[in-house]
């Protein structure tokens, strides 16, 4: 018996050393442990012994079943530190490795130029007004002093948009400048006001200077006692500002618009060297704006009474600023969305012009006009 119990020792240790897993090692269990397994069946055989066998196999196989049961829990603790370690294998990480490539996209450069824009006019406590695109005659024209035979509005290359037919109403257009928002302002707002009013306009025109769909932005300040000296004071914190220059030199060039009067041009002096332009320096000029005092009719269109209020106007092109400031050649490219011009001339989303960026550190040191 103990030749057999040795040999069913044997067995059972090697079978449970070559297990695979713990289903196979649970079948084990069963053959040798179980109810009706090798060992379980030994065990009760021990009840038709003579006492003297019983006191002798007793231990003997009581032992075995606690070395089985010991090899089994060893081996079930080493295949699952294997299953652990063969799971860490393919779960692996290299932490020192590079991180894939994100594409960014950018801030395009009319936007930031806008942004700057309205930075530097609200340090200046202007605020921002905004009109439709698709305006009226009324406001695009007649109330800013343009009635239908004036030659300025075959100037501006409108686009109209055809009304409803039979309708005696004049058409509406594609605004072709943000001078209307002025009119409109002043309409709904109590005076005094300083507003500025950034905006896309249209016109149809197409080289590499103009797109039929370009922006500007228009400056409005009414008040008791305004006057050019204040609209040249604010151009110029305005330029200092957005060229971040210590100082720039203004040229007023008189002009006219309808809606002014009188109206100035306004250059900035700038130079050219080797096909490079560098604003605020040398001796060459480029005009950057038009301006002028709101000529009394625009006041009254509006609703204001003229010989109680006056100020100063002022439109300027913001995809033209943006050219001259960040230096882009062709005014089409900014429209026609290649990647790689915009990944060259935009700008991160953390860029954000404000009041503690460089642009404007001019500006707040007076908020007054
Ligand atoms: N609206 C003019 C244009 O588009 C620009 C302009 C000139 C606006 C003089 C003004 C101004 O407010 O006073 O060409």
């Amino acid at each position: 018996m103990t030749d057999e119990i040795s040999k069913l020792k044997g067995d059972a240790l090697l079978r449970i050393r070559d297990a695979q897993d713990e289903s196979q090692l649970e079948e084990l269990r069963i053959v040798f442990l179980g109810k009706k397994g090798s060992v379980s069946l030994k065990m009760r055989s021990l009840g038709k012994m003579s006492n003297d066998d019983k006191a002798k196999l007793g231990p003997v196989l009581n032992a075995l079943k606690n070395d089985i049961n010991q090899s089994i829990s060893e081996k079930k603790r080493e295949l699952r530190k294997q299953s652990i370690d063969e799971r860490l294998k393919g779960e692996w990480i290299d932490v020192t490795q590079p991180s894939k490539e994100r594409k960014w996209g950018t801030i395009h450069p009319v936007s930031q130029v806008t942004d700057e824009v309205v930075a530097i006019f609200s340090s200046l406590g202007f605020s921002v007004a905004e009109g439709p695109q698709i305006e009226s005659d009324w406001y695009n024209f007649d109330a800013l002093n343009i009635p239908p035979e004036h030659p300025a509005r075959q100037e501006f290359d409108t686009f109209y948009i055809a009304g409803e037919q039979k309708s005696d109403r004049a058409s509406n257009v594609l605004r072709t400048h943000t001078s209307p928002v002025q009119i409109r302002y002043m309409e709904s707002n109590q005076m005094p006001c300083r507003i500025i009013a950034p905006g896309r306009v249209y016109r149809s025109d197409y080289d590499q200077t103009h797109t039929p769909m370009f922006h500007q932005v228009e400056g409005l300040a009414i008040d008791k006692n305004i006057t050019m000296a204040n609209l040249k004071w604010v151009l110029e914190e305005f330029c200092k500002a957005f060229f971040e220059l210590e100082k720039v030199e203004l040229r007023f060039r008189s002009s006219h618009f309808p809606f002014t009067e009188p109206s100035a041009e306004v250059d900035i002096k700038c130079s050219w060297d080797d096909g490079k332009l560098k604003v605020g320096e040398g001796s060459d000029w480029l005009e950057i704006l038009g301006s002028g005092m709101v000529h009394p009719k625009v006041l009254e269109a509006s609703g204001v009474d003229s010989t109680e209020y006056q100020g100063f106007a002022f439109g300027m092109g913001i995809d033209r600023i943006a050219m001259l400031k960040y230096g882009m050649p062709d005014l089409r490219s900014f429209f026609d969305n290649d990647l790689r011009w915009l990944h060259h001339y935009g700008f991160s989303t953390i860029d954000v012009p404000g009041l503690h960026s460089g642009i404007s550190e001019t500006a707040i040191k007076s908020t007054e006009i």
